[in-house]
């Protein structure tokens, strides 16, 4: 495998397990955390589509908000407003999956930053809490360009970052539209299969699948 000029990972999903919040949820909601915490993700991710199609961009800690008060609210789970910010004050702590500390440590000296729809200060805390800010260069967040992925102004500015041609870049995601977002751009793109997913059909094909981050670390 060749080298890149840098290495590109989305946060959410990939580096940090959206997942972790289920315990939390469940603390709050016995029985339901499960339920709301996947209901939470898929409405916080559609929120992030919706205002990148209206054209009013929203930050994504409101972003997280509004789709955590969505997702208690169609589930009937009473949430009140000092529950809501408690479920989402732990997106500042999540939990990175268990080989993305030691795979991106093996990863260097290639340079690696990161890309997402995060705020810089959401992204801050949560990659610091987790241990992952000394291996990064950067953490670039899409509000530099007021839309969320997967417009293609969000992949360009890793390219600007790294002032690379796309081709030059591997963007790691386990979100498959993410990747078909970045391989449109024309980045080369690594799709993180964690759980044995179907491919997105989506007109575009990774560079490289990998089952981890350990396992792309192997490949590289
Ligand atoms: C991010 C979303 C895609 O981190 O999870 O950008």
């Amino acid at each position: 495998m060749r080298q890149f000029t840098g290495l590109v990972f989305d946060a959410y999903g990939t580096l940090l397990d959206v997942g972790s919040v289920a315990a939390a949820c469940d603390v709050r909601f016995p029985g339901r955390g499960a339920d709301l915490s996947q209901r939470w993700r898929q409405r916080q991710l559609e929120y992030t589509w919706l205002s990148s199609l209206m054209g009013r961009h929203i930050d994504f800690w409101q972003v997280t908000g509004d789709a955590l008060a969505y997702a208690c609210a169609s589930l009937g789970l009473a949430a009140d407003a000092p529950t809501l910010a408690a479920l989402r004050d732990t997106y500042r702590t999540l939990t990175p999956f268990a080989e993305v500390p030691a795979a991106l440590a093996r990863l260097a000296p290639q340079r690696r930053l990161v890309l997402s729809n995060g705020t810089g200060v959401m992204l801050r805390a949560a990659l610091g809490h987790a241990g992952l800010l000394p291996q990064l260069e950067a953490v670039l967040t899409v509000q530099a360009v007021g839309i969320f992925k997967p417009a293609p102004q969000v992949y360009a500015l890793a390219t600007t970052h790294l002032a690379c041609l796309p081709d030059a870049v591997l963007f790691v995601s386990a979100n498959g539209w993410d990747v078909a977002g970045a391989a449109h751009a024309g980045l080369n793109t690594c799709w993180v299969n964690r759980s044995d997913a179907p491919p997105e059909v989506l007109g575009v094909t990774p560079t490289l699948v990998v089952r981890d981050l350990a396992d792309l670390a192997d490949r590289l």
